[in-house]
């Protein structure tokens, strides 16, 4: 009898975490290290949330909740999907969770049965695929490709869908390649996916905030509203909020999948961390003007980043419309060999021997079902961004 469980055997450890712990453990060894595999904001929690944290301790905050949530933490996301989204959602129809992964996990496990589709986009985040093989769905990805600005194109999701499909799995902005869609663009998608009646939406829209250059946010069920009764819309504080260890996710959408979500929860974390709650509450309702200020530095960053690894030899970086992330094409390294004699044969042979060359570490386009590429997160400081960059170019230049 296997020790192991079969549905574990289905799945791969995080890629990007086995990137970050990668270059943690050189770090720790006197390696001179950047790591760009990170998909966290450098900046810190703003101070009011901390301070809203504080209060929760100090006034005992400190029992279980209620399993999906806190009332006045629900009461200020349904506030957040009006003010932002033109959404209007009750209580019964918001589910908080530890972290977006759990919210995205909960959701898939709470409702796949064996051989069950979801479509993906790919290059798509590392955890998609895996929580669906989880819970004994199949993956069915969708190309998309840096001639098309990685948005998917109608024609493709309607050839991906099947009688078995059952959800599909949209992210905008990218993890990783940064690609935004427009109101027009998600039309275009909402008209297939009304002919398809069966077909349930699940919109990661954990970007939202990052977004650049003037582009504007649209959701599904917002673009869409025949689709509001088929849709989890997704979100948290990670990103945009720079609460990555805090653990906050939550979604918003129908009472009878959002109650399926708590049932599964109640059995497995109970309730997200009570303190994060408040903090979460003082992040939603209060001031946001951080966030543009934030965004104001990330452009910086992106266009640095783009400009440099766009010049380097072999490498092609477009300019994504959101998110931290860039994600060069590497394919004209491949079939190459490094300065110190290494064959570059896949996109994972090039991150690694950058590692071990250079020093830098970004994570492989085969993580994301999007190869021959790689992403670097640009949420990391402008000077190690300079000298990470001048690295990846001496690298590039040194293949022969
Ligand atoms: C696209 C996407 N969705 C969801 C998450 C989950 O974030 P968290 O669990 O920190 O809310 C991440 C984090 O990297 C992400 O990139």
């Amino acid at each position: 009898m296997p020790f192991l469980s079969a549905s574990l055997e289905r799945i791969q450890p995080s890629a990007t975490i086995a990137v970050s712990m990668k270059a943690r453990e050189l770090k720790a060894q006197g390696r001179d290290i950047i790591s760009l595999s990170a998909g966290e904001p450098d900046f810190d929690t703003p101070q009011n949330i901390k301070d809203a944290a504080k209060r929760a301790l100090d006034e005992g905050k400190t029992k279980y909740t209620d399993v999906d949530g806190i009332p006045e933490l629900k009461d200020a996301i349904i506030a957040k999907f009006k003010r932002d989204n033109n959404l209007d959602y009750e209580r019964a129809q918001i589910s908080v969770g530890t972290g977006g992964k759990q919210v995205l996990f909960n959701a898939l496990l709470a409702t796949l049965n064996p051989g069950d589709e979801v479509i993906i986009p790919a290059p798509c985040w590392v955890s998609y695929a895996d929580i669906v093989l989880l819970g004994g769905g199949k993956p069915v990805f969708v190309e998309t490709t840096m001639d098309n600005g990685f948005r998917l194109s109608p024609e493709a999701l309607e050839a991906a869908i099947t009688p078995k499909t059952k959800w599909f799995l949209f992210n905008s902005p990218s993890n990783p390649t940064g690609a935004a869609y427009s109101a027009q663009d998600v039309k275009a998608l909402t008209d297939v996916l009304l002919a398809h009646e069966n077909v349930w939406i699940l919109t990661d829209d954990i970007y939202e905030h990052l977004l650049y250059d003037g582009s504007t946010f649209a959701t599904i069920a917002q673009v869409e509203p025949r689709l509001y009764e088929r849709t989890l819309t997704m979100n948290g504080l990670s990103k945009a909020y720079c609460m990555t260890g805090w653990r906050m996710g939550y979604a918003g959408g129908p009472q009878k999948l959002i109650g399926a979500m708590r049932k599964l929860q109640s059995q497995s974390t109970s309730n997200p961390c009570s303190i994060s709650q408040w903090a979460a509450v003082e992040a939603l309702n209060g001031p946001q003007d951080f966030i543009k200020e934030n965004n104001k530095t990330y452009v910086e960053r992106r266009d640095l980043v783009v400009a440099l690894l766009d010049k380097a030899e072999g490498l092609s970086c477009p300019k994504p419309e959101g998110a931290f992330y860039v994600y060069p094409s590497c394919k004209g390294t491949i079939g190459k060999n490094t300065a110190k004699g290494t064959l570059i044969k896949t996109d994972e042979d090039f991150v690694t021997a950058l590692l071990e060359e250079e020093g830098v570490a970004a994570v492989h386009g085969a993580a994301f079902h999007g190869s021959p590429a790689f992403r670097v997160s640009y949420a990391t400081s402008t000077q190690a961004l300079k000298e990470a960059c001048a690295r990846i170019q001496k690298f590039c230049a040194g293949l022969k």
